[in-house]
């Protein structure tokens, strides 16, 4: 059985587009076959992270949304990336079962057309679909915009399960709660909570059982506010390249509440 997990925060900027990539790249190497759909229409990203090259793209999740291609010919491989990756560490990638991405236009007129005349919802949801039979995969994530728009209702109403990424922050604190209403009322089966950017001088403990507390869903992970990950810059995938790195271990947790 394939699971679907969509990664949401109400604000921008949490972490949501390089969990999803690192996470993915961790589910992959356990021999899965895994698919990554960049939902985020308006300001896509998660490609980066994959250093995709915008002149290698053919079709993208707008080409398919408009109906000029079938949904498999927007996903990309992005194996070599992995290996590369796990080259540079010495590290042979003998369990790697495979990871595709679907990326959003990163052309302006393209992004605009779309905010401005919409699509067929129905086709997303067809898409997704489509992806997990003809490409076989195990595990499908879609990354989001932050919010609730629409691309954010229908993934959360598809999903096996829903992560909502918050920083320690108070604006996050109360956005984070819409979402996680709004998750309920669609019944999400399952759905947990991740904290990121934590200054390393907070209490981890303490603050993973205040924000259990406070939402009543569980915390999968609290993560560091890392300068690794600052200065890595979206340049590639961080736990790949950073194996021992305490942020790495703690996304590895999460992978294990995941399977
Ligand atoms: N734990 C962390 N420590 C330091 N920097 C981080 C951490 N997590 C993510 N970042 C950085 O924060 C920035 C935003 O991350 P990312 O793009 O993953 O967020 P996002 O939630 O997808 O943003 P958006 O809402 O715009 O899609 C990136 O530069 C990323 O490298
Ligand atoms: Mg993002």
């Amino acid at each position: 059985m394939t699971k679907t997990i969509s990664i949401h925060s109400f604000r921008g900027g949490t972490g949501k587009s390089n969990l999803t990539a690192n996470i993915a790249a961790l589910i992959a190497l356990k021999g899965n076959r895994v698919g990554i759909i960049d939902t985020d229409i308006q300001s896509p990203g998660i490609h980066v992270l994959f250093a995709l090259d915008e002149q290698d793209v053919e079709y993208t999740l707008n080409d398919y949304l408009w109906g000029y291609c079938n949904v498999e010919k927007t996903a990309y491989d992005v194996s070599p990336q992995i290996i590369k990756e796990l080259k540079q560490n010495g590290v042979e990638s003998n369990n790697l079962g495979a990871i595709y991405l679907i990326p959003s236009s990163i052309k302006a007129g393209e992004i605009a057309q779309i905010l401005s005349e919409g699509y067929d919802v129905e086709m997303l949801k067809d898409g997704f679909d489509k992806l997990i039979e003809r490409l076989q995969l195990d595990y499908l994530l879609i990354d989001t915009h932050p919010g609730l728009n629409e691309e954010t209702l229908v993934s959360i109403g598809l999903s096996d399960l829903a992560i909502i990424i918050m920083r320690p922050d108070y604006q996050d604190y109360q956005g984070t709660a819409v979402t996680i209403e709004v998750a309920q009322e669609l019944e999400v089966p399952s759905m947990f909570l991740i904290v990121n950017k934590v200054l390393d001088d907070f209490d981890f403990e303490a603050l993973k059982e205040e924000v259990k507390v406070k939402y009543k869903i569980p915390v999968a992970g609290v993560l560091p506010l890392s300068n690794d990950i600052v200065r890595l810059a979206s340049h590639s995938l961080f736990c790949l390249r950073f194996p021992d790195h305490p942020f790495t271990k703690e996304v590895e947790k999460i992978v294990q509440c995941i399977e």
